[in-house]
């Protein structure tokens, strides 16, 4: 008998995994995959809330994706990295979930009106209104205890906690109701300073970005505007590249507020400090993703086997909620 906990976290296969993914939640995963049996999943079907018109760009995404989170140490040997769409059991469940769920707690969600307002949306799709609840299923199909994930998602599994609490009182106690679990920085900053480092704000440092794409970036950073020549004292506490500096180089990091504060070294210096940085955390990440760029068959057989134990678990689990609705006739 396996007496693990369970993990279930995941991403959408929309884009490539950036520094922020990093410290909100891909560092916890790799940590916690010794202690926990965890599932990672890869969510194509809730990727297509937003991307429905091109669903031709997922595959390579899939690929991209579980790249990067091999490429960040996380083990096939201990991690199980799956495909939405491959367990049919998650949309039996997304639809069983679907009748007490109600359109206001899906419309009033705070995630739910950000994302909405961000792709400009007009109406929203039945699927994309519906995505927590299809999301209450990616962590329930394997009766997850813990979620990492960043801060963006807590009004989403806030839901999935409802909806848990829900179930067990309608008809049998059977489901964990799941709890967050939050990186060492749960939301980096922009390097433009915007609130979130993202993709779409073309503000991120990505985990496949090469040495000199990150210096390039890193110097597009926003400092403090008040420090304008290098004999001027600057204050390390509205500035970009510092917060980058707490979260990356957590030792130098009150040596270089006092620096900046007596004017002790340049932004060009500090920027270049933190770049250094952020190339050491990531070169053997690179490495790493180049050697399994080259392995596209050992690729595609983690995410056979991953999605194949998730469907194993997902048949079990599916035959337990049936039994607690009363709808397993035979
Ligand atoms: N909504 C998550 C995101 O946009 C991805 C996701 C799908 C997820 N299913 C999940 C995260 C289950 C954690 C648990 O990044
Ligand atoms: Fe920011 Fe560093 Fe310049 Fe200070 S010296 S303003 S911390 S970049």
């Amino acid at each position: 008998m396996n007496k693990k906990k369970r993990i279930l976290t995941g991403d959408r296969p929309t884009s490539r995994l950036h520094i922020g993914h990093y410290v909100g939640s891909l560092e916890n995963r790799v940590k916690l995959q010794d202690e926990y049996e965890q599932f990672i999943i890869i969510a194509d079907v809730q990727a297509l809330t937003t991307h429905f018109e091109h669903p031709e760009t997922l595959k390579q995404n899939v690929f991209d994706l579980c790249i990067d989170y091999l490429s960040v140490g996380i083990d096939p040997e201990k991690s199980y990295i799956f495909i939405q769409s491959m367990v049919p059991q998650i949309a039996e469940l997304t639809l069983f979930y679907s009748m007490f769920v109600m359109v206001n707690t899906l419309k009033h969600n705070p995630t739910i009106k950000t994302e909405a307002a961000q792709y400009g949306f007009k109406d929203l799709s039945y699927g994309f209104l519906g995505y927590p609840v299809s999301q209450a299923a990616d962590i329930t199909f394997c009766n997850a205890d813990l979620v990492p994930v960043g801060e963006d998602q807590i009004p989403i599994i806030e839901v999935t906690r409802k909806i848990v609490r829900r179930f067990n009182s309608l008809y049998k106690p059977i489901l964990k109701v799941p709890e967050v679990l939050l990186g060492s920085c749960p939301r980096l900053v922009g390097l433009d300073g915007n609130a979130k480092m993202s993709k779409s704000m073309g503000n991120a440092v990505f985990l496949s970005d090469d040495e000199e794409t990150i210096f390039a970036k890193v110097k597009t950073a926003v400092t403090d505007p008040a420090r304008v020549t290098l004999k001027d004292k600057g204050n390390p506490e509205v500035c970009i590249v510092n917060e980058y500096h707490k979260v990356f180089n957590s030792d130098d990091y009150d040596n270089i507020c006092s620096m900046c504060r007596n004017a002790a070294i340049g932004c060009t210096t500090c920027k270049k400090r933190l770049s250094e940085v952020l190339n050491t955390l990531l070169s053997p990440i690179r490495e790493k993703r180049k050697y399994l760029e080259e392995k596209p068959e050992y690729v595609k057989n983690i995410l056979i086997y991953g999605s194949e134990k998730a469907r194993t678990e997902g048949a079990k689990t599916l035959e337990k909620i049936k039994e607690a609705m009363s709808i397993q006739y035979f």
